[in-house]
C-alpha cells in the first residue's frame, strides 16, 4: 500500500516499526506544548477557524440564547473567536468547554472570559465528556480534533446526540489516516485503543443513521525542521506528529519515518495536512 504522492510502501514502514520498542507517551504538559508548535508549523488551524466562523453561525441563526458544548477545546484558540462572533449581536451565549488537561481548560475559560461580550456565559468542565450533563439541551456539540482520543467513539457520539436538541448539530473535525496520521497510528503508545480517524467517525455517523455533510480542509504542515533537525529544533513538531517522544526512537526507525515524510513532501518543506469536517443535524 502506498499513499497518494508517495513511493514509500507503508507496509515496509509498518514492518520496520513493528517489533521496535514502544516509544514513551507525551505527558499532558508536553502534549500541550508540542501541539502549539505543531499548529504554528501548519496553516490548518487558521483554515479550521475560518471554516467555523463562516459556516456555523448561519446554522445556529435564531437561537437566543445559543448553547454550545465544545469537547476537547484545548486552550480555546478556535472556540474564543467563535464564541465572540456568536455573542456579537448581544445574543445570549452559553458556551461550555470540556477539556481534561487542567492548564488548557483554564486557558480556554480565561480567553472566553476576556471577551467583551456581556451576554456570553462561559463554563468549563475539567474532565470526561461522558460525565458531562449539559442540563439544557445544546444547539451544537463539537469535537474539533478531539475524537481521536475518546475511549469509546460510539459512546461519545451517542452522548453528543443525546444532549443536543432535536434539529441541533453535532460537528466533528478529524484528520484522515493518510497521509500523516498513519505515523501516529503506528507509533503512538496508547494503551487502550488506536486513535480514531475520519473514516471511523464517518462510519459511526452512518451507523447512527445520521445524514452528514463532509468537507475536507486541506492545510499544509511545514516539516523542514523535522527533516533537517529532528532531535533539535524539529523535535516538538515531530513528537506531536507521531504522538510520542521521538527522542527514544531507534536511529533506524527514525530514518524510515523521515524517509516516508520526505516522500510525501514534494517541495522538501510542506506535507499535505488534510482535515475532514463532518456536520450532522440530529433528527
Ligand atoms: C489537538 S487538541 C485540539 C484542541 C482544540 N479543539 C483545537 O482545535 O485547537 C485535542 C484536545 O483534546 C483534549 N482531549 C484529550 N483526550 C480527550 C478526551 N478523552 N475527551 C475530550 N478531550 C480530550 C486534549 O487535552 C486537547 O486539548
Amino acid at each position: 500500500m502506498t499513499t497518494v504522492g508517495s513511493t514509500v510502501p507503508l507496509d515496509r514502514l509498518r514492518a520496520e516499526v513493528t517489533g521496535s520498542p514502544r516509544l514513551s507517551a507525551l505527558t499532558g504538559e508536553r502534549y500541550a506544548r508540542t501541539h502549539a508548535a505543531y499548529e504554528d508549523a501548519s496553516d490548518q488551524r487558521g483554515r479550521l477557524r475560518e471554516w467555523v466562523l463562516r459556516e456555523l453561525p448561519p446554522l445556529l441563526a435564531g437561537r437566543d440564547p445559543v448553547r454550545v458544548v465544545g469537547v476537547g477545546v484545548g486552550d480555546g484558540s478556535v472556540d474564543a473567536p467563535f464564541a465572540g462572533l456568536l455573542a456579537g449581536p448581544g445574543r445570549g451565549v452559553r458556551y461550555t468547554g470540556v477539556e481534561p488537561h487542567p492548564p488548557s481548560a483554564l486557558a480556554f475559560v480565561g480567553r472566553l472570559a476576556a471577551l467583551p461580550a456581556a451576554a456570553l456565559v462561559p463554563s468549563v468542565v475539567i474532565g470526561d465528556f461522558a460525565d458531562h450533563d449539559a442540563g439544557h439541551p445544546a444547539d451544537l456539540v463539537h469535537f474539533l480534533h478531539s475524537l481521536y482520543y475518546v475511549d469509546d467513539l460510539a459512546a461519545a457520539l451517542a452522548h453528543a446526540c443525546a444532549i443536543v436538541r432535536p434539529g441541533g448539530l453535532v460537528v466533528a473535525a478529524t484528520a484522515p489516516r493518510e497521509p500523516l496520521c498513519v505515523l501516529t497510528e503506528m507509533l503512538c503508545p496508547w494503551e487502550r485503543h488506536r486513535p480514531w480517524f475520519a473514516a471511523d467517525v464517518q462510519a459511526e455517523m452512518d451507523l447512527r443513521g445520521l445524514e452528514v455533510r463532509v468537507e475536507t480542509l486541506v492545510g499544509r504542515l511545514d516539516v523542514a525542521d523535522v527533516l533537517a533537525d529532528p532531535l533539535g529544533r524539529g523535535e516538538d513538531v515531530f513528537d506531536f506528529l507521531v504522538g510520542a517522544r521521538t527522542r527514544d526512537m531507534s536511529p533506524h526507525v527514525r530514518a524510515e519515518v523521515l524517509g516516508y515524510l520526505t516522500a510525501i513532501c514534494p517541495d522538501g518543506v510542506h506535507v499535505p495536512h488534510p482535515l475532514d469536517v463532518v456536520v450532522a443535524r440530529v433528527p
